[in-house]
């Protein structure tokens, strides 16, 4: 490599330009040492002038790719290439930092997402009258999985099956003989396993029911019970019970009656005493206070959340412990043995509710929460358990502060609105529940199930579509039973087509009514069963017009507005987790409005469950505007319609949805009148949720 020093340039063999620099060092420049002969000796004056020239000189030229590390290094520790750099690095620096103190103020503010429980209705499927796939006239899985798409049409992604255990079907599924196995009747676990992994993939969630207060009498562990098998021989509750069996059978049933009215003790000869049994006798209660019992179980739960199941619906906790003493009950009416028929005429203070049954349902929380961990897992718990009139016992099953139980208990209140339709009685069903849950905790709301009539048949074809409404606008989960998005009603059952064992014993109690099949189309058996004549009950005579198919096709139907009702639930803030606040409540009327703090959005809610139609006066409501554009109404006709907040018109049996602007919210003003899980608040500038 040759270097000629010229005009203030050099040239280094292939490359042009050799722009020169000091060495910061004061030692021989870069360029020296790399270019000049070692053996050459340097006057170092000359050398220091060459340098100061080259310094000069070089400040006019730019670096250049190929330019050697030592000629960079000495650039890059010039005052204006250093001085940019030391600032870039700090703004670096600075940036990042103000990244993630912001990162931090997000996650800290932002309010929790909510789970797939809280955004979607829980759909329940009775299995046995769902869909049926191979003609036996029972409902099955491949039928599940057959209609999947319906779940989705609706917008709805949680679905309660359900039990399809195998069972002599005694309770139709409610008496498990194996709670590992699948009922031939509904199919096999690959059925059970294909339905899971395709509802997954649909991004459904399947909720199971899971049956701990008793299993059948024709489980293995009750035969070896009833044989005193050392490990099995306490697994039921047994008593000594031989001095009431000279006793009529009335005297008998006085010392501990029924869920379904018959005495709940049943003597078994090959053990020569008897056991418990809260339902049916074919349901042996098991004895949770031995521990292989509870551990059993607990197995059980495991097995099948490592299958994959996302949650369980939890049947009838409350029975699960009974006082070690096994004491009769006290009789309500004391003075009348005679009148102790059915359960309500017993207090159950040593079979319901007993201390130590949360203990339980909390440590199988803590195993669903460990499943839970994964991203997207999250296992659901929600409890069945009728307190009636002691709502306090119901809302025991949400937990304490500081340990979690359920998700929610169910909420059957709504259960009652049938009893007298008018706005203030609504409004107080309601209100049980909004007054009595624990802060910070989410409602839900229940119409009806496969114990209760339906409600459309209970409250009147007027309501189905006004109850839905409120169903779907309510705060908190809605639970639909299969078949009320299209307002299916009872069926009628003979005493001769009877099935449920229930109302064998009581045959106003058969709970065969809302069991009836799935109304699919106007097709044979509407649609349930379309390969032989058999349904295991009568289809509802009104399948023709009630139908899933029929209704698709209708923009008024019952099927439509509870799509578009569960659709715009949750795509609106204020419908799925803004503010629920009562604004007016008459014999007619019950009207609620839905707000979120910072979103101009907001709901007016105007249900007319009275038997005329009224004209409700809102003027007094200052936050409304005073007119009013009707968003949806049962009665499509008055969809779009404007009105004044001094006459809101509606029919009996109309319920209004009302979009409104604004910016004055109602709950800062009325805060006793309001209620929200967790609080949030919209900022329109970011468009985004914060804690507020
Ligand atoms: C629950 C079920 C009901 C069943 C009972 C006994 O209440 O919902 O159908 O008969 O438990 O398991």
């Amino acid at each position: 490599m040759s270097l000629k020093k010229g005009t203030g340039s050099m040239e280094l063999g292939e490359c042009t330009r050799n722009p020169g620099y000091q060495d910061v060092e004061g030692g021989g420049s870069a360029a020296e040492t790399i270019n000049a002969d070692p053996g050459e000796k340097h006057d170092s004056t000359a050398l220091k002038l060459d340098q100061d020239f080259a310094a000069e000189e070089y400040t006019q030229i730019k670096p250049y790719a190929g330019m050697p590390k030592e000629v960079l290094l000495q650039y890059s520790s010039q005052a204006r290439y250093r001085v940019p750099r030391e600032i870039l690095f700090w703004l670096t620096v600075a940036c990042t930092l103000v990244l993630v103190a912001l990162t931090i103020t997000v996650i800290a503010l932002s309010p929790r997402c909510l789970q797939w429980w809280q955004s979607s209705p829980v759909y329940q499927v009775y299995p046995r009258s769902f869909k049926d796939t191979n003609g036996d006239g029972v409902g099955d899985l491949k039928g599940i999985q057959e209609q999947l798409d319906h779940f989705l049409y609706l917008n709805i992604k949680s679905v309660w099956i359900s039990p399809f255990y195998r069972s002599p079907m005694k309770d139709f599924g409610y008496d498990v003989e194996d709670f590992r196995a699948i009922d031939p009747l509904f199919g096999t676990m690959q059925d059970f396993e294909e339905l899971l992994a395709e509802m997954h993939n649909k991004g459904l969630k399947l909720i199971m029911d899971f049956i701990p207060n008793h299993t059948s009498d024709r489980h293995r562990w009750f035969n070896l019970s009833r044989t005193r098998d050392p490990h099995y021989k306490d697994y039921y509750v047994w008593t000594d019970c031989v001095m009431y069996l000279n006793l009529q059978m009335d005297d008998l049933e006085l010392k501990k009656v029924s869920v379904f009215g018959n005495s709940s003790w049943t003597y078994d000869d090959v053990r020569g005493q008897c056991y418990l049994h809260q339902f049916l006798k074919e349901q042996p209660d098991l004895n949770f206070r031995n521990p292989n019992v509870y551990k059993e179980m607990t197995d059980i739960i495991h097995f099948w959340l490592e299958k994959g199941v996302d949650g369980f619906r939890m049947d009838a906790v409350k029975h699960m412990l009974e006082a070690t003493h096994l004491r009769d009950e006290p009789q309500v009416d004391p003075n009348k043995p005679e009148s102790v028929k059915t359960e309500f005429d017993l207090h159950h203070d040593y079979t319901y509710t007993q201390l130590g049954l949360h203990d339980l349902l909390r440590s199988w929380r803590a195993v669903l929460d460990v499943y839970s961990r994964e991203p997207g897992k999250y296992r659901f718990m929600v409890m069945e358990s009728y307190d009636y009139q002691e709502v306090e016992k119901t809302m025991m099953y949400y937990g304490t502060p500081l340990v979690r139980e359920s998700d929610f208990p169910f909420n059957f209140y709504l259960l009652y609105l049938p009893q007298n339709t008018s706005g203030l009685w609504v409004k107080d069903l309601v209100h049980l529940w909004m007054a009595n849950m624990p802060k910070g905790k989410w409602p839900n709301w229940v119409v009806g199930n496969h114990d209760k009539p339906r409600i459309a048949s209970s409250a009147g074809q007027t309501y189905i579509r006004v109850i839905n409404m409120l169903l779907l606008t309510l705060p908190g989960t809605p639970t639909t039973y299969y078949g009320e998005e299209i307002g299916m009603e009872n069926i009628n059952v003979t005493d001769r087509q009877i099935q449920d064992p229930a109302g064998k014993y009581n045959a106003s109690a058969s709970r065969d009514p809302e069991r009836s099949p799935m109304q699919w189309s106007g097709d044979m058996n509407a649609g349930f069963n379309i390969k032989t004549n058999i349904t295991w009950l009568p289809v509802h005579p009104d399948y023709r017009s009630v139908n899933v198919e029929v209704q698709k096709k209708d923009e008024g139907s019952v099927l439509a507005q509870y799509r578009f009702l569960n659709t715009l639930r949750q795509s609106e803030l204020p419908l799925h987790r803004g503010w629920f606040c009562y604004v007016h409540a008459d014999a007619s009327v019950f009207s609620y409005l839905r707000e979120l703090d910072g979103l101009d959005r907001a709901f007016l809610i105007v249900l007319n469950f009275g038997k005329e139609s009224a004209t409700t006066d809102l003027s007094s409501v200052r936050e409304l505007p005073d007119q009013l554009k009707v968003l949806m109404s049962t009665n499509q006709i008055n969809n779009g319609k404007v009105l004044q907040k001094s006459r809101i018109l509606t029919e009996a049996g109309e319920g209004l949805v009302i979009r409104y602007s604004t910016h004055t919210w109602f709950n800062p003003n009325h805060p006793e009148q309001c209620y929200v899980s967790e609080k949030a608040c919209y900022l329109s500038a970011m468009d985004i949720l914060y804690k507020c």
